[in-house]
């Protein structure tokens, strides 16, 4: 199928799914949002919704409905200055190729409002079309008795939600290449990264790399993080120098047609991982491998995160790091002293998708499950990330209340002695199939021997 008829294909899927029989909905890509003190823009990225159901990421553009007429799609062409800044702009027969639709100029939008004058008004996509409408080249919205029903926009937008959680073929195809300039990024980190080189300079050489095997852009800022940086999250690179005896996480993803790719690597700065190191880099290795093998259909994620986080407690306790049951450790959130973030997430039009929780799931209070992203049954097509994590975090272990709260669970002696260990993730892409995972970014080795073997590459030269 090509990409356009699988546009056309996810519209009328979603059309019947919303079962309307009057009204209308305008799904919005959003505006460019310009840079204080120039007359430039940020880069622009179109709203998932509207990119998924207009197959195109023009801005100031809006995909229309009516359950009468169905789809029209109004798109903003260059005008005069434009032409003269930025370019004369986008080819209407490919955007017209890649949406499968008409492409009508966006001043014709206030028309097809004006036909639906006091209909009930669904507003997907970016909402700013409700906030900012003459950048649509529309009136106020008011002005056109467009009667907003913002319940209505919940029900469909959750819906269109629903409907992305399983990828069709195109995107995974998007996603596949994705995943592939990805993995050339990380390899050359891997096959290059030496004492001496800054985070920076490790984040400009992978960045490259992604382009040159065809990213369109990063999925997400960078993080890169040596030394006791790797205990940030999302730590962005700076200028700190790597140093004998770090390691270094980098957790970076290349984006195709919109497409992210999500994938984290964690190495030692020499050509081996040493002492706890290793121990920890098996531990949280063993942990990933387990999960991805479990993510099945009908596996809930919240399990899947659960039975990580005892397999963490568990070789903590072998480690002489915590002490009790794993099972009494997770219960009481003793596992997030030290792998705090969710196992991960959905993927695909955005880094972390729309969709993650089922309706009426929300997110726990527990410090232990607050920050998982995703609670759902796992279902073939879905794309999601498995990304355990062990690190020594300053503003969790610092804590004075935690530290009496966990006095008997945890060695603090031992945690102490590791400050500055900074942290190990491991990330991977992973299809959810009728059968076995397939994990999209496996052809990036993770196991210590190939990390081992790839770093004993930058110290050959
Ligand atoms: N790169 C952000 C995340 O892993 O969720
Ligand atoms: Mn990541
Ligand atoms: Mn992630």
């Amino acid at each position: 199928m090509d990409s356009s008829a699988a546009v056309a294909e996810r519209r009328s899927r979603i059309a019947r799914g919303w079962t309307l029989d009057r009204g209308a909905v305008l799904v919005a890509s959003g505006l460019p949002l310009p840079i204080a003190g120039t007359d430039q823009f940020h880069e622009f990225h179109a709203h998932p919704e509207f990119r998924y159901l207009a197959g195109i990421a023009e801005p100031a553009s809006v995909l229309a409905f009516d359950p009468a007429e169905g789809w029209a799609l109004f798109v903003a062409l260059p005008a005069f200055e434009d032409r003269i800044w930025t370019g004369d702009g986008p080819d209407i027969d490919r955007l017209e190729a890649a949406a499968g639709l008409p492409v009508q100029p966006i001043e014709r939008l206030a028309g097809w409002l004006e036909a639906r004058r006091g209909e009930p008004l669904a507003i997907l996509g970016n909402r700013d079309v409700a906030d900012r409408p003459a950048g649509y080249r529309l009136p106020p919205l008011d002005r056109l008795e467009a009667v907003l029903d913002d319940d209505l926009a919940a029900r469909l937008s959750w819906h269109v939600s629903e409907a992305r959680r399983a990828k069709d073929p195109a995107e995974l195809a998007a996603m596949r290449r994705a995943a592939e300039a990805s993995r050339a990024g990380h390899l050359l980190a891997l096959r290059t990264a030496r004492p001496g080189m800054t985070e920076r300079g490790l984040q400009v050489e992978l960045e490259a790399e992604f382009f040159r095997h065809g990213a369109h852009r990063t999925a997400y800022g960078s993080i890169v993080g040596t030394g006791p940086n790797g205990a940030i999250l999302h730590f962005s690179p700076t200028r700190r120098e790597l140093r004998e005896g770090d390691l270094v996480l980098i957790d970076a993803g290349a984006e195709v047609d919109g497409y992210a790719s999500d994938v984290t690597r964690t190495f030692p700065a020499g050509p081996r991982f040493e002492g706890i190191q290793r121990d920890l880099y098996q531990l949280v290795h063993v942990v990933q491998r387990a999960a991805i093998e479990e993510a099945r259909p009908g596996v809930e994620y919240r399990d899947l995160h659960l039975r990580a986080c005892e397999r963490i407690a568990a070789g903590l306790v072998d480690l002489g790091i915590l002490r009790g049951a794993p099972a009494d450790l997770v219960e009481a959130d003793a596992h997030a002293l030290f792998f705090p973030h969710g196992l991960g997430h959905l993927l695909g039009l955005a880094t972390h998708d729309a969709g993650g929780c089922l309706q009426g799931r929300s997110p726990s209070d527990r410090f232990g499950l607050k920050w998982l992203r995703a609670d759902l049954p796992l279902q073939p097509g879905y794309v999601v990330t498995i990304e355990p994590g062990i690190y020594v975090i300053p503003a969790i272990l610092d804590d004075p209340a935690r530290r009496e709260r966990y006095h008997d669970a945890v060695d603090w002696e031992r945690v102490d002695a590791l400050r500055g260990f900074g942290g190990i993730r491991i990330e991977d892409d992973i299809l959810v199939t009728e059968g076995a995972p397939e994990v999209l970014t496996a052809a990036l080795p993770s196991d210590i021997a190939s990390i081992e073997a790839l770093r004993s590459e930058a110290f050959a030269r």
